[in-house]
């Protein structure tokens, strides 16, 4: 209790002198009527309570008869509960096809016009496949690689040279621009949140790095291709949408292309193994095209904004990746992705996962007759691959269990190729739960106060009890489990009565700051500082509360707790809050940012995350109301 008081006179005085006293009061007024000493102060950081609870309503001896199906509720329809979809299908809807007449024989005039710009293609086959050059002078300066065609975007470089650059600020703040002549930043007051620009709609670091990157870097640097290089059956396509999910949640505008998408609509989902032949002339020339329209489609998007490209394709020749590179110059950068699988099991689990959810043997009703195709065509790759070791790239060896495995890394700098390295260090594919809840119910959730540090309501109380009788069930086998909370005593409390697991606070996982308004009602904002309630109405995302923290500021703070759920090989169950839970639960249903200070989070409600081989899916069960 005293600690409180220091720390808020400490706001108190500081804040005094720059705003309305009468929001002080109010906020101060709210404090105090809501002060509750903590029960909680002094928990060790990791505590591990192995005591059985008992007696108590719903209590331990009854929770192993608990049903816990009774309590499942639908989900509401969102990627996250629809992990069985082939994530191949999930990605970029190819453009340069369906504008084509998608299925009729794509545009031939070697010209395309994206939005109205129009990007040369390259006479493509013919003049790409020249001879494969020495790659250490892929990179050298003129000449030595001509690029023949991509990189006249003069139109959009134009349009990019206007428009500003984009850096973190909290709505109440304004915007700072750099324009591309000036040196200094400006400031610009537009509330302008749908401004394409290819800077990421991030906070802290995130926009901190995207600003000196982009102050610094190439000018092609400021667009990134993750180019994934591999066998079939390697987790390539799995491996992209997982990337692309964690790089759309940080902020960064990305998009995965996946050129098996565009050789199905351009050429059917019935190519038997023949097809991919490297000594079938047709086969070769269909596949280059596919993949140097998804190129195309990419880069154009790139020049519209886009930030980075994930293009998902084995890209397992030599000669197909200078391809690639040659279109990229002067466009982005390239890192090359390969995912290289050594084990004999997880292939042969790959290869059947394929046969059932890939379009390409939808129409296959001989499961056996499916998988001798696959493996031929398998074969047709393995004779003509040669793995990565030119340009910049990231070697996955072995990494799928998430034990041991190798991960090479070759001439990769820079804050997003450097996050995209870690992320992929931690991440595995091992099958676990992640459960998700807010806390029960708060007494200042009673009487509609945001933010402060109550205990639990009765219903509260009466949630914990339910929830640690859930765990106890849904994780009975599951001894490695560990239980999060946040640093406040409502979820510390929530957490209490769950027996036998280690729980773990982090200081991340506390609600959104709320500043100056934390212990006041959403009316009392209203009233007292209108300007202030409009500002969060018009843009709940990025708006920061003075003293506190904005969605973004969550998210950004939030990137260790993603990264340790991606890691952690055993269950682990989140007791947090409304904010925090929406953007946690953003990552996992890939959700936009947008939409994120909007999810519905419903207090006494487990969201399950199921994580494993085929995505993510999810489960709900509502324990009371
Ligand atoms: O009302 C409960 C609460 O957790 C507050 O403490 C917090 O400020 C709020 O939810 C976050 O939700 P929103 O962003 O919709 O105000």
């Amino acid at each position: 209790m005293a600690m409180g008081l220091v720390s808020w006179r400490r706001v108190q005085t500081g804040f005094l002198r720059g705003a309305p006293y009468k929001e002080i009061q109010a906020s101060w007024r709210a404090y105090q009527e809501n002060l509750e000493p903590s029960t909680v102060r002094g928990i060790p950081d990791v505590s591990i309570n192995s005591v059985q609870q008992t007696g108590a309503e719903n209590g331990s001896s009854a929770s192993l008869e608990l049903d816990i199906e009774h309590y499942v509720v639908p989900a509401p329809s969102t990627s996250a509960n629809s992990g069985l979809v082939y994530a191949a299908n999930m990605t970029e809807t190819p453009r340069s096809l369906s504008r084509a007449g998608v299925l009729s024989n794509a545009d031939s005039s070697g010209s395309v016009s994206h939005s109205g710009i129009s990007v040369d293609r390259p006479a493509l086959i013919k003049d790409m496949e020249v001879s494969v050059p020495d790659p250490s002078k892929v990179y050298s300066s003129s000449g030595m690689v001509e690029s023949k065609s991509v990189g006249t975007f003069s139109p959009l470089q134009k349009q990019d040279s206007h428009r500003g650059l984009f850096v973190d600020r909290g709505v109440g703040s304004p915007r700072l621009v750099k324009s591309a002549s000036a040196s200094t930043f400006n400031i610009d007051l537009k509330l302008d949140t749908e401004t394409k620009n290819s800077m990421p709609a991030a906070a802290g670091a995130v926009a901190a790095a995207a600003v000196a990157d982009q102050m610094l870097g190439p000018k092609e640097h400021r667009h990134l291709a993750i180019v994934l290089v591999g066998l079939p059956a390697r987790g390539k396509t799995f491996t992209a949408a997982k990337l692309t999910r964690y790089l759309r949640w940080l902020g960064h505008d990305t998009k995965h292309f996946n050129v098996g998408k565009y050789r199905r609509l351009k050429h059917g989902v019935n190519q038997s193994a023949d097809f991919f032949r490297a000594d079938n002339p047709e086969g070769m020339e269909a596949r280059n095209e596919v993949a140097a329209l998804a190129m195309e489609d990419m880069i154009s998007w790139m020049h519209e904004g886009g930030q980075v490209g994930i293009f998902d394709a084995t890209n397992s020749s030599r000669k197909r990746r200078n391809m690639l590179m040659k279109m990229a110059e002067g466009n982005c950068k390239i890192i090359f992705l390969e995912t290289i699988c050594n084990d004999r099991d997880i292939i042969e689990r790959n290869i059947r996962l394929k046969i059932q959810q890939s379009p390409d043997y939808a129409e296959e009703p001989d499961f056996e007759a499916g998988l001798q195709d696959f493996k031929n065509r398998l074969a047709n790759y393995e004779k003509v691959y040669e793995p990565v070791d030119e340009g910049s790239y990231i070697k996955m060896i072995d990494m799928v269990s998430g034990h041991g495995g190798q991960i090479q890394v070759n001439n990769i700098s820079g804050y997003l190729p450097g996050r995209i390295v870690f992320f992929l260090v931690n991440t595995h594919l091992t099958p676990r739960p992640i459960l998700l809840t807010r806390h029960g119910e708060s007494r200042d959730n009673v009487r509609g106060r945001i933010g402060g540090d109550t205990i639990l309501s009765d219903a509260g109380e009466i949630y914990a009890k339910k929830l640690a009788n859930f765990v106890e069930k849904r994780l009975k086998s599951e001894r490695a489990a560990s239980i999060w909370t946040s640093t406040l005593q409502r979820t510390i409390l929530t957490a209490s009565p769950i027996a036998g697991f280690p729980k773990i606070q982090w200081r991340a996982l506390d609600e959104i700051n709320a500043g100056v308004c934390d212990g006041m009602t959403y009316e009392e904002i209203k009233k007292n500082m209108p300007e202030e309630y409009e500002a969060r109405k018009k843009d709940k995302l990025r708006y920061r509360y003075p003293r506190g923290e904005s969605y973004l500021d969550v998210i950004q703070r939030l990137e260790p707790v993603i990264i340790e759920l991606e890691r952690q090989r055993a269950p682990v169950v989140v007791i947090s809050h409304q904010a925090v839970l929406r953007a946690l639960y953003a990552y996992f249903a890939d959700r936009p940012l947008k939409e994120i200070p909007h999810i519905e989070t419903p207090l006494h409600t487990i969201i399950e995350i199921q994580m494993g081989v085929t995505g993510v899916q999810e489960k709900r069960y509502k324990l009371m109301d």
